[in-house]
Formats: structure tokens, sequence, C-alpha cells
């Protein structure tokens, strides 16, 4: 789409003023659409030349290997240099990487590209002399404070492979993960600050580590001054050792392999456990540089607020790494947008003249409910663009936070990606005039399609199931340890067609509208979390024979949890069991997956071979129609 198209757009549109045009790096979408159309490798080739290589790849693309892609075949990176060795020997050496503030507003503490380095080489020689090599994983286990940047570049750095796990999980989550990736070393603090109240992160460490026998060594930071016990010889304060001479603030870069892995994250998926997603140096690196470049046009003078946790995707490439490889003055936040008021994240934006605010419509819905007075208390003019990310949003609340918080100058980037894709895949840019709701078009040398049940493409305004067409640089290049359920969830339902997962339909401009997913992902508050996660929670609870989870709409938060359960003989519904359950389900998982209904069944929806109809189950709470139940039990 170019800026003013030859024919009007159906339907309520936004196109950007003269001011966003002016100011927007690419001005002709068009021109360089058609450009990564026609020569998918010479775009990200030319992209990719704009980072620092230690010796340049053979081969752009090779896909001899279908669907396991390789990029940048041959190379010799570290995200890590690029992120903060290259900035040094630049202007940016003494320019603001991150800036930082306490949940209660009274710490701020700033570094410097030149400090940042400082600060990673020392956490690395620490992480080395408890025994890290290159290829190591390290799980990653912390509330929001710069030193859960610092621990993910140190890992990225010495070529250890980082495994963060959200801080806002429990027990059961953590343990979990760390077994499955065989971590050696756990990164946590003693507690993370979250609504004026401490979270115990040590605490859960020590829990699920009597089943984590592949960890040595914890390293664990102080935050919250709790006394926390410390085991000897495995328990380390992360305090002690930065007094050694082993902290040294000077540390080599590795050199690795673009195609090593940088780091896997857990997410949900259809059935069963969470996956590993790995993700790899050079790919990513150039898939979350080059997104964030373009569609939030990153420049010099700008300051960058992602409102995500470390702990998620959008934490990892747009907190993290994206505005780092941009050399961007990056704002991070420890708390929650509404302790101790309402207007904790307008003050920040006011205080720290953050001009490019991007966040989920989750909060934005949470925040519109208090009004307009909270935002109006402060002075926003520094804004030029927002951002939205992890769920649909709802028009009303596009609307809302283009007119209240960007007083309609600040066009809204609503990106479509997941924790598989590493980066924004479809997406506006400042230039598309923009739909509320619609994540627009697939990003540069990208194509998407929306498929029936039998792959063939629907019709403009048909709801089908979307697929991704042609490989990108920052795709997940497996699932750690299980290459085959790779293959399964991913390549199988149409070959050679990358499957999201999600149900989406194109309007007759093209453009896309996400609906939301067709398989046992529930996103509450923009989370991921799996069906399979929260019922076996509950099944681990002795009242309960069986259970299902899954999603029905929530004013809030999009999808709230809703979970129905078979009681064990001897045991009775009522409020006070269903008030435990869900507490069981929140202390064991995480808070996030607090149900909001417990429903007490006598019996279960299930096909004949035993497994549970969510679909029916949904239906029904909807009063929807069931839909084809011919495979149901009798
Ligand atoms: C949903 C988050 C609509 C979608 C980056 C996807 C969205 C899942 C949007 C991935 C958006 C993410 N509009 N839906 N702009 N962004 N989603 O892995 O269902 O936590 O498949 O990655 O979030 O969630 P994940």
């Amino acid at each position: 789409m170019t800026a003013n198209p030859a024919k009007p757009l159906s339907g309520e549109v936004y196109y950007p003023s003269p001011d966003v045009i002016e100011q927007a790096r690419v001005k002709d979408w068009e021109a360089l659409a058609a450009f990564a159309n026609q020569d998918l490798e010479g775009f990200w080739a030319r992209e990719a030349e704009e980072l620092e290589w230690f010796q340049k790849w053979e081969k752009v693309l090779d896909d001899s290997n279908k669907p396991f892609y390789k990029w940048f075949v041959g190379g010799k990176v570290n995200i890590a240099h690029n992120c903060i060795d290259r900035h040094l020997k630049t202007y940016r050496k003494n320019k603001l990487a991150l800036i930082w503030e306490s949940e209660d507003g009274k710490e701020h503490r700033t570094f410097s590209y030149f400090a940042l380095n400082r600060e990673v080489s020392r956490m690395a020689n620490i992480i080395k002399a408890m025994g890290i090599q290159k290829g190591d994983r390290v799980t990653i286990y912390m509330g929001r404070v710069p030193e859960i940047v610092f621990a993910m570049l140190a890992c990225a750095k010495i070529g250890a492979i980082h495994s963060v796990v959200f801080g806002g999980f429990s027990v059961d989550a953590l343990q979990g993960r760390i077994e499955d990736s065989q971590s050696k070393l756990v990164i946590t603090m003693d507690g993370s600050y979250q609504n004026g109240k401490v979270v115990e992160l040590k605490r859960t460490v020590d829990e699920a580590l009597k089943r984590c026998p592949s960890v040595e060594n914890v390293l664990v930071i102080k935050r919250v001054g709790h006394e926390v016990p410390m085991e000897a010889g495995r328990d380390h304060w992360y305090h002690d050792l930065l007094a050694l001479p082993i902290a040294s603030g000077k540390c080599p870069t590795e050199v690795m392999d673009a195609e090593d892995p940088l780091f896997i994250l857990y997410t949900s998926g259809s059935t069963g456990k969470p996956k590993a997603i790995l993700h790899t140096h050079g790919g990513y690196m150039v898939g979350t540089y080059t997104t964030l470049k373009y569609v939030f046009d990153i420049k010099d003078e700008d300051r960058w607020w992602c409102t995500a946790d470390p702990g998620w995707i959008t934490g990892h490439s747009y907190l993290v790494y994206g505005p780092l490889l941009n050399g961007a003055t990056s704002f991070m936040y420890e708390g929650g947008p509404t302790y101790p008021y309402p207007d904790r994240w307008w003050q920040c934006i006011e205080r720290y003249g953050i001009t490019i605010f991007y966040t989920a419509p989750t909060a934005i819905r949470g925040l519109m409910r208090f009004g307009e007075a909270w935002p109006a208390k402060h002075d926003l003019s520094s804004l030029r663009l927002l951002g939205s990310v992890g769920e649909p949003i709802n028009p009303e609340a596009w609307r809302w936070f283009y007119r209240v918080i960007g007083k309609e100058r600040c066009p809204i980037m609503d990106t479509w990606w997941q924790t598989e894709t590493g980066m924004f895949m479809i997406t506006p840019m400042p230039v598309v005039p923009l739909k509320p709701g619609s994540g627009t078009r697939p990003f540069f040398g990208q194509r998407a399609e929306i498929l029936d049940e039998h792959g063939n493409p629907v019709k403009d305004g048909e709801e089908g199931y979307l697929v991704l067409l042609r490989p990108w640089p920052s795709m997940m290049r497996t699932i750690y340890n299980d290459p085959d359920r790779y293959l399964q969830q991913y390549w199988s339902k149409y070959p050679g067609k990358y499957l999201t997962g999600d149900s989406a339909r194109r309007d007759e401009d093209g453009y896309f509208w996400i609906i939301g997913r067709t398989d046992d992902v529930i996103k509450v508050s923009g989370h991921r979390l799996g069906t399979a996660e929260i019922e076996s929670a509950l099944v681990s609870h002795p009242a309960v024979a069986e259970a299902a989870s899954i999603g029905l709409p929530h004013e809030i938060k999009g999808q709230g949890i809703h979970a129905f359960v078979l009681l064990r003989a001897g045991y009775q519904p009522s409020p006070e069991l269903g008030e435990q359950l869900r507490q069981h389900v929140a202390s064991h998982l995480g808070p996030i997956a607090r149900p909001e209904e417990i429903h007490f069944m006598d019996k279960l929806p299930k096909t004949r071979s035993g497994k549970i109809m969510r679909r029916v189950l949904r239906a029904r709470a909807l009063g929807l129609p069931e839909g084809d139940v011919s495979t149901l039990e009798e």
C-alpha cells in the first residue's frame, strides 16, 4: 500500500499525515515490497550487510533440506557483538542503551553502551567461571531488572543458550522447563516486585530444583532483600562474585556460526507439554534488526519502550535484542501499569520522553477502564508511534489508544507474529493506511494465505487457516530435541506451508484480520498458555479425576480460562472447592493461569477414542451450534 492509494480503501481507514510520511524511513512501501518479493535473498542480504560479521556468509538461504531452512550459511557472527561491541567503535559508545525505573519510582538506573558492555562482560565472566561453555543451557528466572538483560546478553556473548522462564510462572512450569533444557545454571533473584507485592523467585527455584539434577549452580541477584535460604556450594550471591577478580569488565565475544543456537524459549502449542522453540544467532539477529528498523522506524533520537516482559518472545525480540541491534535507547519499567496509580505508564512516558510505545491490547483495555483523566495528567507529546501485539486488538481499544494516548497523531503498528516467527510477520509501517483491528499486510518478502481444511485458498472475507508461504531469517529452526514435533506441528497439515495455528480472514484490500487460535492455546492477557498445562495442574489435585480447560471471551484479558472438572469419588462440588482448585492452579503454574471459573461436571464430552472435545465445551458455553459431533462418544 502506498500512503495515498489510487483506489480508496474500504471500511474505517486512517491515512498517515504528511508529518508521519515526512519522517518515515520507508516512504515507498510498495517499491521495497516489490524488490523483496522478487529477490528475497537479495533483500535479506542487503539488511544483513548493515550488521557486522566476523566472516561473511557463503549462502543467504539454504533450502536444500526443507523445512529445516538455514540462513547466512557459513557466516560467523555473534548477536551480542552487534548489540554492544559494534556500537563501542562509534559515537554510540556514550549513548544510553538502557534506562530503568523501579516499580515504586524511586530508583533510576541508566547504562550507556559502554556501561552495558562492562556489566554484560562481568556477568559473562562469572557465568564462565561456573563452568558454562558454548552450547550449555542456562535458565534465567527473573523479574524486570537490568540484570535480566545482562544475563541474556552474557549468555549470547559466550555462546551459551539461554532459556528464559517468565518470572510469573510457578514451580511446575519452571521445573518442567529446567528439566527439559537440562540447564546447568539457573540465574534468579531473591524476589521481584510486582504490583506492590514481592514474588518469591528464589524459593520457587529451590522447590523446582528438588527435581532437577542437571543444575549445578544458582546465581542469585539481590533485589528485595528478603532472607532466602542459600545452599552451600550451589547458590551464590551475584554481588559477592562481582567483588572477585574473575568478574572483570572485559570478556571476549565468542565467534559463533550463524546457525548456532542463541536461545530456546518454551511456548504452549496444541496438546502436550510446552515446546522449546529454538532461535539462532545469525537469522534471528537479522530478522529482529530489520523489522524493528522498518516497522517502528527506530532512529538515533528515539526513546523506545516495549512494555513486554523479557520472559516472552516480545521481550526477547523487541525489548532486548532488536533495540540494541539498532543502537537505540530503550526504557524498561519494573512493575505493572496500575501500581500504585493507573497513570504509572503515562508518568514514565512523560518523565523519559518516550517517542515510540509498544504494548498489548489487554493493557490498553485495562487502562481504558480508569478513564481519560489519568493520561490527561501527563504530557504525552513526545510520542510519535504506537504499537500493539499479542492478541487481536478490538477496534474500541484501538480508537481509544489512537485518540487518548496518541492524540490522533501517532499511527498504531498492530504487529502480528509469534514465538516461532521471532519477528513481525504481518504488520503495518508508518506510511501504511490503517484499519483498526487489522495488522494490514505481510512484512517485506513474506506471503500469507488463508486456507480451508483441504488446503484451498478461501474467498476474501471468509475465515480459514492462516499459513505463511516463504521462509524468513528469524524463523524457528526446530523444537529443541524434538525435530519430529517441529515437522508434525508446523509443516504437516499443508506440506511446504508454515501453519501458524491462527485463523484469519483477508478483506478485499488484501488486509489480514486475525481471529484467534485454532488449537489448544489460550491467550490470557496476551500471555500464551496451553490447555494441557492447566489441566495437568488441575489433575494433580487429589479431588480431580479429569479436567478440561478452554478460553472464553473476557472483557479485559481477551480470553479467560474456564475449567471443567470431574471429581473423584468422595468429593462434592462446592464453591470452596472451586476456589481451592483455582488457587491450586495459580500456585503450581502461575497466577496468570488461575481459571476464572471452575465448572463441576458429571461427564466431559469426548470422542470415541477418549479425546476431550474442548470445541464442544466452548460451543456450549457460548450457546453456539456444536458443529460436527459425529465423533462424540455415546
Ligand atoms: C496472537 C506473541 C492478533 C496470535 C508475539 C499468535 C496476535 C499468538 C497478534 C502468538 C496481533 C500475536 N493480532 N493476534 N497483533 N500478535 N497474536 O507466541 O494468536 O506469545 O499466534 O507471540 O499471539 O503468541 P506468542
